[in-house]
């Protein structure tokens, strides 16, 4: 009686009965707007990944057109399919780490979500990692056999073409196609380099590969990179912005972030507004320091908004935390002003060097305005 009440308790235990197979293979799927393809794309998975105990991870940026939704009703018929929706923030390098990290299968590949990736390159490429001689395979357009094809208009591969020579030579990426948005990895590998990659932008690859410093096995295997049939891609000005940023900040060897070169780099465009709107004031008859008051406030305000959009749009503020936002940012820079004529002051001590003095005092007040503003502006 004993044992039969015992195998009762087992067979109605929450979750008895149910066997999940630990997967392979685990394919991240980052997806924003991709209602349409992402059906497709699990029909073609399940057709050619026969004999392959897979699972597929879906992340999504909450897209509007319900992407997460489509996803999840896959999710309740074919357990081999999870979905993970990320909330508030945006960028594909990001959602391809989360994903990866995600896993618990030995090899992940990350892939595109809208059938521009061949899905037949998969079993190819898991059987290189399973031979042991490599840690990351990538899926390459650039190598014998591979091929644009007709993916890319001609100046996306013009401007493609050039941010692979900057890599290689920056770099020392000997990658055919760092570009790549299509690669498999070996998941201890990936996790280990996981804590020095970039949320931000498209380069996942790039980052993993230089991040590694020449210590991961790579194999590159051609393929062909099909036309976009639904929806449309998310490449923009400020992917590409981001791309330079983070080949600068690996170039220089991590000691800054994109983050903060970005930070700079609107800190200097924010010199040039104010003093174009001091001299604006200056010509309107407003006192000297009326003039420089009211330009600082141009200043702040225009390097708010770039911020906004361009440092910080993976949190970007809108409506009222927007105009919060801006005035703490006033206060934040206030301070900087403070830190600035500070430090400057102390190390002040020889006329023939007022710029070390004055850089110094900028850098400072740079670095405050940095971190308080990220902590309180745009805090997590
Ligand atoms: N979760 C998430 N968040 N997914 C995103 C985001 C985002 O912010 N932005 C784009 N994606 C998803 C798309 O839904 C798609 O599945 C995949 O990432 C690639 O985005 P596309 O917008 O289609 O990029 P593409 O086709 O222009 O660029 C491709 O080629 C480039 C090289 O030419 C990608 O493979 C890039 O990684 C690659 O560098
Ligand atoms: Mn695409």
């Amino acid at each position: 009686a004993v044992n039969m009440a015992d195998e009762d308790a087992a067979t109605t235990a929450p979750g008895a009965g149910l066997h999940r197979h630990s997967a392979e293979l685990s394919i991240v799927l980052p997806s924003f707007n991709e209602a349409e393809n992402i059906p497709i794309l699990i029909g073609l998975l399940d057709k050619t990944l026969t004999g392959i105990a897979w699972e597929a991870i879906v992340v999504d940026d909450n897209s509007p057109d319900g992407t997460a939704g489509v996803a999840r009703d896959i999710a309740l018929k074919d357990a081999r399919v999870r979905v993970i929706r990320r909330i508030g923030r945006r960028g594909l390098s990001g959602a391809c780490t989360e994903g990866v990290l995600s896993s618990s299968a030995p090899f992940v590949a990350v892939m595109d979500a809208d059938l521009q990736h061949d899905e037949t390159m998969l079993p190819k490429m898991l059987a290189e990692l399973k031979s042991g001689a490599f840690d990351l395979v990538v899926a390459s357009r650039k190598v014998e056999g591979g091929d644009m094809g007709s993916g890319l208009s001609s100046i996306r591969t013009f401007g493609s073409n050039i941010a692979n020579g900057l890599a290689q030579r920056l770099l020392n990426v000997t990658l055919q196609d760092p570009m790549s948005g299509f690669f498999m990895v070996r998941r201890d590998r990936a996790e280990e380099l996981a804590p020095k990659l970039s949320p931000q932008g498209f380069k996942i690859l790039l980052d993993l590969v230089s991040s590694a410093a020449g210590s991961l096995r790579i194999k590159e295997l051609p393929f062909t990179f099909r036309k976009r049939q639904h929806g449309e891609s998310k490449l923009d000005t400020l992917v590409t912005l981001d791309y330079f940023g983070l080949l600068l900040a690996k170039y220089f060897g991590d000691v800054v972030s994109v983050r903060f070169l970005m930070f700079g780099l609107v800190g200097a465009s924010g010199l040039l507004v104010h003093l174009v709107a001091l001299r604006a004031f200056l010509l309107s008859d407003v006192s000297f320091n009326g003039a420089q008051t009211a330009a600082s406030f141009v200043a702040m305000t225009s390097n708010f908004f770039l911020n906004n959009q361009l440092t910080y749009r993976d949190r970007r503020l809108t409506g009222l935390g927007a105009l919060v936002g801006l005035l703490t940012f006033y206060a934040v820079c206030s301070v900087g002003v403070l830190a600035n004529v500070g430090v400057a002051n102390l190390i002040y001590a020889d006329p023939a060097y007022w710029w070390v003095a004055g850089t110094a005092g900028a850098v400072m007040g740079a670095v405050w305005n940095y971190a308080a503003s990220s902590a309180l502006t745009w805090r997590k």
